[in-house]
């Protein structure tokens, strides 16, 4: 297949930054099209361990070309940090290994003054945001009011707007939020610094992807986030504000509807979350504590501790369907040896009704009680298996439930953190 989309079937961190860069060997471009530096991919390359927040996976990979597309939020100085951070590693990237489309919208400081003040604010109502200023980037973007990157071409224009937007910022900062209004001129000339560097990265990214399709080129389109967290389909309030879901390639990425192949979704063995929101299969205590450690379970961007639970096929049953997955990438299997019992999410009980769906308001999830079933665990280390067959056999069994329970094929399983700890049964660049 010649274009792969790779969306988080559960609710973001389920080790999407691992499958990209595996599957970035078979692709030339690899494209980032929703969300922003609210992502966070964890990758570990000969010992080596890279955070990469806006730059897709692929950059790591040289001659790749990397795309930041129109439906992404892109904070200039946090971009201009990575593309630093690569430098000291060694890798430069240059405008042909990445291209930043006109179209995106820049989160600038207010939009992380706002989000941060807001969710002091909020109390028990906080949605526990990553404080990035993506929703308020957002916002801005759907009010009209959003900064693009085409904006940069003319400076005085560029920092005229910024200006008239600071000024009521500021005023909202001030007066609603009671938080420390920005410094107008020292925003700006950190601003027009950053707009330097940044200008020759800018490129028409769908005239280049249209282009790179029709010269038979392999193309990755690497989502952030997952699809619980989507802005239409998750568990909204406690959501980010973007489509998380493969049909974001479309607008976000300008890709034609029917020019998407496939849809490769990544689940982990078991569930996490950060932020708040419903969680059914959400487990605590000694068991939840081991696995947080084990499986390194603190948010890449924020720090954070994950919430942690068993695997629920009703929910990734639901990204499945809702994406049209093709097939899906199971992470983490590792982190599950040594359990005794292990639960899988097949139902909810609602109060007195029984879902083996996901119900038809996402409110509800908050009331819903998980209805488990239960299979033996294994003990001994999966990490160097490179086939099924050298699975325990209590892994096997685990691993045919959860096929049988999403109804899709499993392409990938992974076992351990480094780059090739993973079974390939199938890649879709070769299918
Ligand atoms: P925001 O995207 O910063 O507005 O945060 C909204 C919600 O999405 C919060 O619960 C965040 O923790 C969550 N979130 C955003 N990005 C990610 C991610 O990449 N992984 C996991 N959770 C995320």
């Amino acid at each position: 297949m010649q274009t792969v989309a790779v969306v988080g079937a559960q609710w973001g961190d389920e080790g999407k930054g691992k499958v990209v860069d595996l599957l970035a060997r078979d692709a030339d471009v690899i494209v980032r099209f929703q969300g922003g530096n609210n992502a966070a991919h964890t990758l570990v390359v000969n010992g080596d361990k890279f955070v990469l927040r806006l730059i897709p996976s692929g950059a790591l990979h040289p001659g790749k070309t990397c795309v930041l597309s129109n439906g992404m939020v892109v904070d200039p100085i946090a971009l201009l940090d990575e593309i630093d951070s690569f430098k000291r590693r060694g890798r430069a990237l240059t405008p042909t290994d990445l291209k930043l489309s006109y179209d995106a919208h820049l989160v600038l400081p207010y939009h992380r003054a706002i989000d941060r003040g807001r969710e002091a604010r909020a109390g028990k109502f906080a949605i526990g945001t990553t404080g990035f200023g993506i929703g308020p980037a957002y916002e801005d973007k759907m009010a009209r009011s959003g900064l693009r990157f085409e904006d940069m071409a003319d400076a005085p224009r560029f920092a005229e707007k910024i200006e008239r937007n600071l000024r009521e910022k500021n005023l909202y900062l001030k007066t609603l939020l009671k938080v420390q209004p920005l410094k107008i001129k020292e925003t700006i000339d950190a601003l027009m610094a950053a707009r330097r560097r940044i200008r020759p990265y800018l490129c028409d990214t769908a005239a280049f992807l249209h282009d790179a399709i029709a010269d038979g080129k392999k193309v990755l389109f690497e989502g952030a986030h997952g699809v619980m967290l989507d802005i239409d389909h998750g568990t909204y309030p406690y959501v980010t504000s973007s489509n998380c879901g493969a049909s974001a390639v479309f607008g976000g990425a300008g890709l034609p509807p029917g020019k998407l192949d496939a849809v490769l979704g990544i689940s982990k063995a078991y569930t996490t979350r950060v932020g708040a929101g419903p969680f059914p299969s959400e487990i605590s205590g000694r068991l939840a504590d081991s696995l947080r450690e084990e499986g390194a379970e603190f948010g890449s961007a924020t720090g954070r501790p994950r919430r942690i639970g068993w695997f629920d096929a009703v929910l990734v049953r639901h990204a499945i369907r809702l994406n049209g997955m093709w097939g899906l990438a199971l992470t983490k299997l590792d982190i599950l040896t040594g359990i005794d019992l292990l639960r899988v999410c097949v139902g909810y009980q609602i109060g007195k009704q029984r879902y083996d769906e996901i119900p038809p308001s996402r409110a509800m999830l908050t009331r819903a009680k998980p209805v488990y079933e239960e299979l033996p665990g294994w003990t001994e280390d999966v990490s160097t298996a490179t086939s099924l067959e050298q699975l325990p056999v209590n892994a096997q069994r685990y691993l045919d439930r959860l096929r049988e329970l999403c109804g899709v094929r499993l392409a990938m399983i992974g076992v351990g953190p480094a780059r090739d700890a993973t079974i390939t049964l199938e890649n879709p660049f070769v299918a």
